[in-house]
């Protein structure tokens, strides 16, 4: 990393209150402002956007654009505990356009929130659906991006989504029972992956908008990464996304919950780190690391924790929780926003997405350990349910702190 990087992202976090400083100088402020403008530079403006004047923003227009600029986060944990005003077929609900976003966070919830207290193995799906749907998509396509296309279109049968097909099962009888009361697929699946990375313990609770538009198109091939892709094809292909190299480093933070079908089909449900179906950092260290025998690291993520554009930004992420989850957020709402051209006419309702879960304690750590070493192999529900686990546990007095 070059050291510009991090004090940008040391100052721009801080900016407010370090402009406040008396005591900094005139040095320190144009060093901040030089920071500030070349990280903006950077980062692109998509969408509608591109041409709308900052005049003709909408609240949440000029959100979002301060989001895709890298100046205000994308975590919120504005919540409505309430129970939604009536069934979603009521005049109340149909009055509230959050209310059947309600209803629908309270069915993913139950879906994605394994008894274990990990998030499921549909929870991790669809934070790669949400991720296959939108990034068929460059800063020249004409249509594509997070439209819906990936499950309105037969884009679900490409080999590049392989592993996909059981979530995708869930999330059409989903759009065929809520499609009636306004719901598009293309929000259906970004709201989708919002609410599964909330779930998954230690994740960010991420802005979630809707008012996409579905495209019943099948966008183009070859626009999704491949695993034995070299550092600078990733790169590339993610900048062509308006991606850069920091943010993609931090989406494939994913692959802390991951747990891999089709990269060896001999170690079925084998993790990318010692801790699936939990969004903490310990992928970024045991990708550069020696983790557990039962880990598989992918080649792609071995390539960029190694690459010099995005080997900084890896290290940085080993142990900085916050620091990833902030700009998993802001990285994973561009992505999720690709291909839109309406951003400006959007609404939110992050207000109905479940709370955020700060902490997590491994109960069935001592039989987890086990299968880290290599035992139980087709027991690939260990890690979401725990009633996998009733009278295996010998020793269920130890435990471990996440
Ligand atoms: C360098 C780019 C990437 C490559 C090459 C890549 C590749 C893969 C591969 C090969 C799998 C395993 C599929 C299987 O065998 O079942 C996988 C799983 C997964 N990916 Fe990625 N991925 C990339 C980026 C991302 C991004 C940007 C996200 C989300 C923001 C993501 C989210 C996930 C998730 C959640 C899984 C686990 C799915 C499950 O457990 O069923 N990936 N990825
Ligand atoms: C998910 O399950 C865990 C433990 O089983 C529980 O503590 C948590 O509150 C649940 N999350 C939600 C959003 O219901
Ligand atoms: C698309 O992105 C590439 C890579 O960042 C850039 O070189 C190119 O100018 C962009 N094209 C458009 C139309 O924005």
């Amino acid at each position: 990393m070059k050291p510009l990087t991090i004090l940008s992202y040391v100052l721009l976090s801080s900016l407010p209150t370090s402009l406040a400083h008396p005591g900094m100088g005139e040095t320190m402020n144009q060093v901040k402002r030089a920071a500030l403008a070349s990280r903006a530079e950077a980062k692109q403006l998509i969408g509608d956007l591109k041409t709308l004047k900052d005049a003709q923003l909408t609240s949440i227009g000029k959100d979002i654009k301060a989001i895709l600029l890298g100046t205000k986060g994308a975590e919120s944990n504005t919540i409505d505990t309430s129970i939604p005003p009536g069934t979603v077929d009521s005049a109340a609900c149909k009055a509230d356009l959050c209310c059947v976003w309600k209803w629908i966070s309270y069915e993913m919830t139950a879906k994605f929130n394994g008894t274990s207290g990990r998030c499921t193995k549909f929870a991790r799906g669809a934070v790669r659906l949400g991720f296959h749907d939108a990034a068929v998509w460059t800063n020249t396509s004409t249509s594509g991006g997070a439209d819906g296309s990936i499950l309105l279109t037969n884009e679900i049968d490409r080999v590049d989504n392989d592993g996909l097909e059981a979530v995708a099962d869930v999330f059409k009888a989903w759009y065929n029972k809520y499609n009636k009361y306004g719901v598009s697929m293309a929000d259906l699946i970004q709201f989708g992956a919002n609410v599964a990375t909330v779930v998954c313990p230690l994740g960010p609770r991420i802005r979630s908008f809707v008012g996409r538009k579905d495209n019943a198109k099948a966008g183009p091939t070859g626009l999704l990464p491949g695993v034995d892709d070299s550092a600078d094809k990733l790169i590339k292909l993610f900048q062509l996304k308006t991606i850069d190299a920091h943010d993609l480093v931090a989406l494939v933070g994913a692959h802390t919950t991951s747990q891999q079908h089709f990269v060896d089909t001999t170690r079925d449900g084998d993790p990318q780190d010692s801790t699936p179906g939990i969004w903490d950092v310990a992928f970024y260290g045991q990708t550069t690391g020696s983790p557990p025998p039962r880990v598989l690291k992918f080649a792609s993520d071995i390539v960029l924790s190694k690459d010099s554009r995005t080997k900084g930004e890896w290290q940085q992420f080993i142990g900085g929780q916050a620091h990833w989850n902030e700009d998993y957020a802001k990285a994973y709402t561009r992505l999720s926003l690709l291909g839109v051209n309406n951003i400006n006419d959007l609404q939110e309702c992050t207000k109905v997405l479940p709370p955020a879960r700060t902490s997590f304690t491994s109960q069935d750590q001592v039989v987890l350990d086990m299968w880290l070493q290599g035992q139980f192999d087709q027991l690939n529900n260990l890690v979401d349910d725990a009633i996998m686990l009733s009278g295996v546990i010998t020793n269920p007095g130890k435990k471990r702190e996440e």
